[in-house]
């Protein structure tokens, strides 16, 4: 069986393959000529952090294909009590088709999947937000009309979507270069990870190096969910690695800028770079739905 727990797990051809299926699913609903994949079939998405965009375009995406999606909240499901994961898998195995889960823990989405019997799909951890950047990969791929050889920069925090982007940047035939202050990696399999691929993976400690001839340049908050104690710290730790004129005038001219959202202009960006990018940032933040509804269907149907 098949998961999207994290982009490590996957192969570069699955990437592709979800990437233009993505394409097809995109085509087809702004098209009219939608067909409905999964018929019939439900998601229960399992939500132990806030969104707003992974929900909506799920649950939405689900419509869309002819299911259904069940919200299933930490605050008022036995999982908010304590029920062992391992239990709350294969209870729910015997209902639904397919799982999302946001949560904490990395290990909590392995071990659904490890004792599950249908497909569960990673909507954010602390490690890792592969849907985003599947997402993120189609929205390059779509203004730039390739991904091979491009120059990927990511400034900022090494939180789940810089370990995720370096894993779908180099699985995708993209270099990429991230910059981080000290204690602010990523996450060392991830580097482990990356070192395979030689020059095309170069980490600093400057955003100026890292974004030198850039195609993609891409920032994330400085704070995630559940750092929200540390904001003050890491805001002093991250000064200098904000995504600015100055900064973006190293890139090339015709970079795209990218944000997973919620974005908090004034800290990880300029409201001045964020506006003048906006329209790649929300086709970004609509790629999410067709994106997923690619994963859903490569795994569910
Ligand atoms: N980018 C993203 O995952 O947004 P939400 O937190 O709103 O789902
Ligand atoms: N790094 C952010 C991403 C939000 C979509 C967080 O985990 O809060």
């Amino acid at each position: 069986m098949k998961h999207l727990l994290k982009l490590l797990d996957w192969s570069g051809e699955d990437i592709n393959e979800v990437l233009n299926l993505a394409d097809q699913l995109k085509y087809e609903q702004k098209h009219g000529i939608a067909k409905k994949y999964l018929e019939g079939k439900t998601l229960g998405m399992i939500f132990e952090k806030a969104s707003t965009r992974t929900r909506v375009s799920f649950e939405v995406g689900m419509f869309q294909l002819g299911g259904s999606a069940l919200f299933l909240s930490s605050n008022n499901t036995q999982i908010g009590r304590g029920e062992p994961v391992e239990d709350t898998a294969r209870v729910l195995s015997r209902y639904l088709d397919g799982i999302m889960i946001r949560t904490f823990e990395q290990s909590e989405v392995e071990s659904l999947a490890q004792y599950g019997s249908i497909p569960i799909i990673n909507g954010l951890t602390d490690f890792c937000h592969p849907c985003q950047v599947l997402a993120d990969l189609m929205t390059i791929r779509e203004i730039k009309g390739r991904l091979d050889g491009l120059k990927m920069s990511f400034i900022g925090d090494g939180n789940n979507m810089m370990n995720s982007l370096i894993v779908g940047a180099l699985k995708s035939g993209m270099s990429i270069s991230v910059a981080c202050p000290e204690n602010y990696e990523p996450d060392a399999k991830v580097v482990e990870f990356a070192k395979e691929y030689g020059d095309k993976f170069k980490m600093f400690r400057t955003p100026k190096e890292a974004v030198v001839d850039a195609d993609v340049v891409i920032t994330d908050v400085w704070a995630s969910m559940g750092q929200e104690e540390e904001a003050q710290i890491r805001a002093k730790a991250f000064e200098g690695y904000q995504v600015n004129d100055e900064l973006m005038s190293l890139a090339k001219e015709d970079a795209v800028v990218l944000h997973c959202l919620p974005a908090h202009r004034g800290e990880e960006i300029t409201a001045e770079v964020f506006e003048a990018h906006a329209d790649e940032i929300f086709e970004e933040a609509e790629n999410r739905l067709h994106a997923q509804k690619a994963v859903m269907v490569y795994l569910m149907r």
